[in-house]
């Protein structure tokens, strides 16, 4: 425990951050995607000589700049803050490992804000064809700022025996490469950029959708067929990209989906299960009204659908972001560091010297106390001249190992978890959590617990408060 815990009532911090980053991944896919369409219909539309279609173009950009500027920026900021406070430790180790990518990142960052702002600001200023350039550098370079933090984003899943490998030896730079281009790097290149295009296509529904169908029937009706012929064969590729995807990743973590699939009821995993089936019913949906309301009823077609089209796209993406994440538990970097921090390399170290013994953010004074409690045999003893001291430790065992997936009394409620058990179960659950047996139920989503018996012992005190109703303290 080197850094303060980030304690979000009701929801978890966790939380925070799939809110801020569902919204950032639809709205820079976007970004990417769209980056592709405005130039591809721009010049086709320069080749038929067809100013209205040109007009749409102009206008879904003034859309697109504002939108994906704007909200992309702060969403993309907002995962950098809540990431640093919900989870310090990877945060750090991400940054530390992958200076170079962020650095490459960064530049093609700026260049895509640029090319956008250029692109948007010269219509009918420059040429038209050295504009339509302006657009294929815009989408080059979006597509690159994808490219880098895609590698990024898959070492958190897959960080590869390489890695992995000298992972803690201080070498981990050396292996950059290979950490970047791990193992599900290119099926998920691949999904990305196809979701990218998708969200372009449903985008340019939502610009079509506010022409005025009686006004300009044929432009309407051209630019919507145009616009879902561009998606038909997205759908076609993604699930195969899908089922490429999940094959790349290791047996151990696809375990989990497996466990998912086999439990539909209340269960620890069937959370998969529903995002898998809402995966497939959005896109079932999408395709429906896409092919019925949109290519079959150009004319009519409005913006309400074109906004429920987009919400299915929302609810499919969030239902695969939540999937991968899902997959990686109880890690925030597979097979390194656990969703608290603990790294796997350090778990023996805490189970034989203590976990909070050397914890930078615990006083010395604290640490001397507890010392002194567990020569004392005050956990045995379970003396309540010791319990103000041992419930202060229990609370930092707590906040330190478990409130990165629980919270007290919301997402994933440790008060309810312990409600039913008295001090005993309580116990025993602390040592199958502490053992961490491959057996165990825990082993697949819950981190092992670490520390010294004092420690557990005062984890134990802490939970039996919650546990118990207020009137018995
Ligand atoms: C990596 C995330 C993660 C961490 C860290 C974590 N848990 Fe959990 N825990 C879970 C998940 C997921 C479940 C299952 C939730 C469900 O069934 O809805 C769970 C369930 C539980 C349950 C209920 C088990 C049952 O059989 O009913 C208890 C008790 C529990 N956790 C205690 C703890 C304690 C104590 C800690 C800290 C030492 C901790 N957890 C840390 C993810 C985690």
């Amino acid at each position: 425990m080197n850094y303060p815990v980030w304690e979000v009532p009701v929801i978890g911090s966790q939380l925070v951050i799939a809110i801020i980053a569902i919204f950032h991944v639809l709205v820079s896919h976007f970004a990417v995607g769209g980056g592709f369409y405005l130039p591809m219909v721009e010049a086709l539309a320069r080749r038929n000589g067809d100013r209205a279609w040109r007009d749409v173009v102009k206008k879904h950009s003034k859309f697109f700049l504002i939108f994906t500027a704007v909200f992309g920026t702060i969403t993309g900021v907002g995962i950098w803050f809540s990431i640093g406070l919900a989870n310090p430790e990877a945060t750090s180790t991400l940054i530390h490992y992958f200076v170079f990518g962020w650095a490459m990142e960064w530049v093609v960052f700026l260049i895509e804000l640029t090319t956008i702002a250029v692109y948007y600001y010269t219509w009918d200023r420059i040429p038209d064809r050295l504009h339509v350039r302006v657009g294929w550098l815009y989408a080059i370079a979006a597509w690159l700022t994808l490219v880098i933090i895609n590698g990024i984003l898959c070492f958190m899943l897959t960080p590869g025996d390489t890695w992995v490998g000298v992972a803690g030896s201080g070498k981990e730079t050396h292996v950059f490469w290979s950490a970047f281009f791990n193992p599900t790097y290119w099926p998920s290149l691949v999904i990305r950029t196809l979701f990218c295009l998708c969200l372009a296509g449903c985008f340019a529904l939502v610009t079509a959708s506010r022409i005025d169908g009686e006004k300009q029937p044929q432009l309407k009706t051209e630019l919507i067929q145009w616009s879902v012929r561009w998606l038909l064969p997205i759908f076609v590729l993604l699930p195969f990209a899908g089922a490429w995807y999940v094959w790349q990743v290791p047996q151990v973590q696809r375990h989990l989906l497996e466990l998912g699939l086999s439990t539909i009821g209340p269960g620890a995993f069937t959370l998969v299960t529903r995002m898998g089936v809402t995966f497939v019913l959005a896109f079932a949906t999408l395709l429906a009204i896409v092919y019925l309301l949109a290519y079959r009823n150009p004319r009519d077609f409005k913006l309400g659908t074109a906004i429920v089209i987009i919400l299915l796209m929302q609810a499919a993406i969030a239902s695969t972001e939540m999937t991968r994440e899902m997959l990686r538990k109880p890690f925030v970097i597979a097979r390194h560091m656990y969703s608290n921090g603990v790294r796997l390399s350090q778990v023996a170290g805490y189970n034989r010297d203590g976990y909070l013994t050397r914890a930078a953010i615990i006083r010395a004074a604290d640490q001397q106390a507890w010392a002194a409690l567990d020569a004392a045999g005050a956990f045995a003893t379970n003396s309540p001249g010791y319990r103000a001291q041992m419930l202060t430790r229990g609370q930092f065992m707590f906040r330190g190992q478990c409130l990165a997936c629980h919270t007290v009394d919301g997402y994933r409620s440790m008060r309810d978890f312990v409600a039913t058990r008295d001090h005993k179960g309580i116990a025993n659950i602390l040592t199958m959590l502490h053992e961490h047996k491959p057996d165990s139920p825990y082993h697949a989503f819950m981190p092992p617990l670490v520390g010294i018996q004092g420690e557990i012992a005062a984890l134990n005190l802490y939970l039996d408060t919650l546990a118990a109703p207020p009137e018995k303290k």
